[in-house]
């Protein structure tokens, strides 16, 4: 895609100093976009905002925490008066805590009884308030932006938003209780806000990302010296096309669902960019 399809767009981003949403960040500003970069750490932000200002965008970058609804409407406040009203709006901000993991894939009687070790975390060990957590981020912090921005949009009568699921909303994977939960809940989300928003002129998808390799993810799959963990292996062997994801394997898809040319009668789904993961049973 090279043509300046959303030439002065105003497109928010949350999470964009993230490793998928800084690269979704950049290219909305190279098709054209004036992009608001929300985050919580500024100095995530500013080498995105950098970026797209060397090229002649326009960036304008917010610390916002998305689950916190005052904060998000008085970034909205400043977004519409630097930037005009927004019509693009992309939900990256979301993620998993370690904490919030169990450590086996299936129960142990050790977790209840007092064999349990200090690093054992079954899922009668999870604490409710850190699952709690995984799942307001992942959940409120996509119907907050939705309620705030997508009102702007509603008044205008046209706009496009991108959710960001997860291959954990299909089939929850082992480990994972509240990502996979908080998941499929943006999944049932996008498509409730697709049905409700069809008549303001609003469309609302969502990109279903396979593993990309994060801050985060980078240590579980794979080793220090660049191999592959256990886990690492088990991914690639269901991953047809026996890699991971790059940020830039996304944008094609996103820009796509945004483009109100393109994909104008495209509402409600969400499109799995994994590698062929998703249609894999591994046999
Ligand atoms: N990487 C993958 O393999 C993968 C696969 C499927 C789905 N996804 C989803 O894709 C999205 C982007 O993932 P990613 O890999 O780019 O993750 P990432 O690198 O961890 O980026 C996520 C960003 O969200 C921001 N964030 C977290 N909590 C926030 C809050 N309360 N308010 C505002 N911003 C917040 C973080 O910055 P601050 O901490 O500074 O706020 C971070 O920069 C997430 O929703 C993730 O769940 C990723």
């Amino acid at each position: 895609m090279n043509e300046m399809i959303f030439k002065d767009k105003v497109a928010v981003v949350t999470g964009a100093g993230g490793t998928l949403c800084s690269a979704v960040a950049v290219e909305l500003a190279r098709l054209g976009a004036k992009v608001a970069l929300l985050g919580r750490t500024v100095a995530k932000l500013e080498p995105v905002a950098a970026s797209i200002r060397a090229t002649g965008g326009t960036a304008l970058l917010l610390s916002v925490d998305v689950t916190d609804a005052a904060a998000v409407e008085t970034a909205h406040r400043r977004i519409a008066q630097e930037l005009g009203p927004c019509t693009l709006l992309v939900n990256g901000a979301g993620g998993n805590r370690n904490d919030a993991v169990t450590t086996p894939t299936e129960f142990q009687p050790a977790e209840i009884s007092d064999a349990k070790t200090e690093n054992m975390r079954g899922f009668f060990n999870l604490d409710p308030n850190i699952m709690l957590e995984v799942i307001k981020l992942n959940t409120v912090g996509t119907l907050i932006p939705c309620q705030v921005f997508g009102r702007e949009m509603a008044q205008q009568g046209r706009g496009a938003i991108v959710n960001f699921a997860s291959m954990n909303s299909y089939r929850p994977l082992t480990k994972n209780l509240a990502y996979s939960l908080s998941k499929a809940g943006v999944v049932n989300l996008t498509q409730w806000l697709a049905v409700y928003l069809a008549p303001a002129g609003i469309r609302v998808n969502a990109v279903a990302p396979g593993f990309f390799a994060n801050e985060r993810s980078r240590k579980i799959l794979m080793t220090d010296d660049g191999g592959l963990t256990a886990r690492g292996q088990n991914v690639m062997a269901h991953t047809p096309m026996k890699r991971f994801g790059e940020a830039q394997d996304l944008l094609g898809t996103v820009c796509w669902l945004l483009d109100d040319e393109r994909a104008a009668f495209v509402t409600g789904v969400t499109i799995a960019v994994d590698g062929g993961f998703s249609a894999s049973s591994g046999v």
